[in-house]
């Protein structure tokens, strides 16, 4: 099948993960490699707040936000396969997180209620994206006005993170791609060791 292409950025979309690979998404040197606890302060999650785990796959940050969150907010977890919805929805069983709601979306949509969200959280999943545009289209109707979309991404500028290229993105692109759909990017953090960490929100 021809490689898909982002119409004003010409970057090569990534294919979708499959979920046959989720073990690669619970592997001990992600750790290392990513500092999730170090991404997830950033992000500044409070107790009560209403967020998305978008592309959650297995869970990896899930489990994490439901905790911030705590009893009083929730998460929302999207995916497109089935099978990664089966993994989480295991591995919050047996956490005994109850503040969770899986949603099977779709390419084009997540399927979230409309300025529902105080922040989407997106970790290596917007370069797998087959339709963009409408995805931050419908993503962008699901936020909150003052809420944040945050994309972390393996650092494109960087040829020593051991990442395929249609696996990383640049700066440049993701401005190229989400400003023309109603974002603007508010800070890039780069503290994390593979990964840029893009705050985004709304444009007025
Ligand atoms: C590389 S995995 C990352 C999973 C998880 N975020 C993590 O960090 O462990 C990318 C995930 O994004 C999902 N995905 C791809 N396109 C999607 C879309 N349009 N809507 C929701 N999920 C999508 C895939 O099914 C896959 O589970």
């Amino acid at each position: 099948m021809a490689q898909a292409i982002h119409p004003v950025s010409g970057r090569v979309v990534a294919p979708v993960m499959s979920a046959a690979g989720a073990d690669w998404l619970e592997r001990s040197e992600r750790e290392s490699e990513e500092n999730p606890a170090k991404a997830i302060h950033a992000l500044q999650i409070k107790p009560g707040m209403t967020v998305c785990d978008l592309g959650a796959g297995s869970g990896y940050y899930t489990v994490r936000m439901a905790r911030l969150v705590g009893p009083t907010g929730k998460v929302f977890a999207v995916d497109i396969q089935p099978r990664m919805l089966e993994l989480l929805e295991r591995r919050l069983k047996s956490a005994g997180i109850n503040n969770v709601i899986p949603v099977l979306g779709t390419e084009d949509d997540p399927k979230l209620p409309p300025k529902s969200q105080d922040l989407i959280l997106l970790v290596d999943v917007y370069h797998e994206f087959a339709r963009p545009q409408l995805m931050l289209r419908r993503m962008r109707e699901a936020l909150k006005d003052d809420g944040r979309l945050v994309l972390l991404e393996f650092r494109k500028e960087d040829a020593s993170v051991p990442i395929r290229l249609e696996h990383k993105m640049s700066i440049a692109e993701v401005k190229m791609e989400l400003e023309p759909e109603g974002f603007r990017v508010d800070k890039v953090l780069d503290l994390l060791p593979w990964q840029h960490i893009f705050i985004c929100k709304k444009k007025d």
